[in-house]
């Protein structure tokens, strides 16, 4: 969830737990124009005090497992350290069940490194906590030396999963000691590729699919041995035959 008021953020944290949702997570995180001018997601980060008022608010009315991401800081300042530290702090006394947090400032963006040492040392401050880790994580065995470089309990796989869904299977692998796994053959990636464009048209309707999809064929084709060709190929897509036919 995001939003900027705490009374708003209760009444529809209640909303969710109606709707039958399992999980409420708040986002104190997003560092998108739109986001921060409206004094949500990352923004948050910059005013503990409509923070913790928003964490306390939700936390009254969920009595089931509540999470949160944020970034490491909204800046490199030391008031920004403490304003992160005051919300992470706020969040282990209210037992939140996990804390989710990209090693990137918010005024980063997606400029720069993640910081993962951030994340070992508030592994290590708070180990009891439940810590999942966020940033650069593009590959299953960057997931793997962020488990081993961090401590942390989880690994969030985000652009590194935009065509290419068989990094999870790949880090799954991985993290059980077994050997890495082969990257999926082309009629593998065919049948995601089919799969993927179906569930989109199923959401937004072939038109918009077929122009929404065009930038998640073009990560697609990284895997493939024609690569440059694919590419032109998701380029062109009109329809849902220009896909099947790519
Ligand atoms: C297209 C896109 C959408 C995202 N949406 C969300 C979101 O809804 N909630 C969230 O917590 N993070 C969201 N993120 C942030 C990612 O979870 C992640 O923290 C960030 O991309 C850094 O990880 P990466 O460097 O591995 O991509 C989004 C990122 C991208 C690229």
């Amino acid at each position: 969830m995001m939003g900027s008021e705490a009374d708003e953020m209760a009444a529809a944290a209640k909303v969710l737990l109606e709707a039958g949702f399992d999980v409420i997570d708040l986002n104190f995180a997003c560092p998108v124009k739109k986001v921060m001018g409206r004094c949500r997601g990352g923004y948050l980060l910059n005013d503990p005090d409509e923070a913790l008022k928003i964490m306390r608010a939700v936390r009254a009315v969920v009595p089931g497992p509540l999470t949160m991401k944020l970034r490491r800081a909204l800046d490199e300042s030391s008031q920004a350290a403490e304003n992160f530290d005051r919300i992470f702090n706020e969040a282990v006394n209210l037992d939140f069940a996990a804390i989710s947090v990209h090693g990137r400032t918010v005024e980063q963006k997606y400029t720069g490194t993640a910081d993962w040492d951030f994340l070992r040392n508030l592994k290590a401050r708070y180990p009891h906590m439940t810590l999942f880790g966020s940033g650069d994580v593009f590959t299953a065995k960057d997931a793997l030396r962020m488990v081993t470089h961090t401590g942390v309990d989880g690994v969030w796989i985000a652009r590194g999963a935009i065509g290419n869904p068989w990094i999870f299977r790949e880090f799954a692998a991985l993290i059980a000691g077994r050997p890495a796994l082969e990257p999926p053959g082309i009629f593998e990636q065919r049948a995601g590729l089919l799969e993927h464009f179906a569930l989109a048209v199923e959401i937004y309707g072939e038109q918009q699919a077929s122009r929404q999809m065009r930038k998640i064929g073009i990560k697609y084709s990284r895997l493939h041995t024609e690569g440059a060709d694919v590419w032109r190929a998701f380029i062109a897509v009109k329809s849902q035959a220009d896909w099947n036919a790519v």
